[in-house]
């Protein structure tokens, strides 16, 4: 079979029309999404007006509704933030670095006849154009933003687009469920109402 060269997209806006195309369809190939997702070469100036930050937590904002096919969004981490174990709602989830360092450390599912901790699966630390992706049958996550002295900003795409999911007690595998709310949406800060509950991915 031919190998399907990745063309490189220029500008966060480039990669978001490639975007629009490769979720036309119905069937998803992780490893293109991945790969186009990889090959945008982050530029500040072109995702600063939707990366705002909170003093307390990690903010997510939305950059694009994706024809309802995905979610993308820019979580802006600092210093010592970090999510929840959580899971991801039967959707995909590719996340790539636009500044700064995160690490990502996996999990099992906690079994009912498991009792105290959760199986911590692996580590790593995911680097500046980096893409990492995540589905429930890889396990469970946690992300963070472990420097005392850089914030990260990551760039998230989710499909199908999901508003809840599961956050998990690292000590009990208990789970709760979780809604996600925007912090921003198109550079815009969310009315306030809408944003109480700010959890998780
Ligand atoms: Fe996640």
């Amino acid at each position: 079979m031919e190998q399907t060269e990745v063309v490189k997209p220029e500008t966060l806006d480039d990669l978001i029309k490639v975007l629009h195309k490769i979720f036309e369809g119905d069937c998803i190939n992780v490893e293109e999404v991945q790969d186009i997702m990889e090959a945008y070469e982050s530029n500040p100036q072109e995702w600063m007006k939707y990366a705002k930050f909170d003093q307390y937590r990690y903010t997510r904002n939305l950059v694009d509704e994706g024809n309802g096919k995905f979610n993308l969004m820019i979580l802006c981490w600092g210093e010592g933030h970090g999510s929840s174990i959580h899971d991801h709602t039967n959707s995909h989830c590719f996340m790539k670095m636009l500044q700064g360092q995160l690490k990502e450390t996996l999990f099992d599912w906690p079994d009912d006849k498991s009792k105290g901790d959760m199986v911590q699966k692996s580590q790593r630390i995911l680097q500046e154009n980096n893409v990492a992706y995540i589905n429930d049958s890889l396990g469970l996550h946690r992300v963070e933003n472990v420097s005392h002295t850089e914030c990260a900003v990551s760039l998230h795409l989710y499909s199908p687009p999901f508003q809840v999911c599961q956050a998990f007690d690292q000590r009990t595998g208990h789970k709760n469920t979780v809604k996600m709310t925007f912090w921003s949406k198109y550079g815009e800060r969310t009315p306030f109402e809408t944003t109480i509950s700010q959890e998780n991915n």
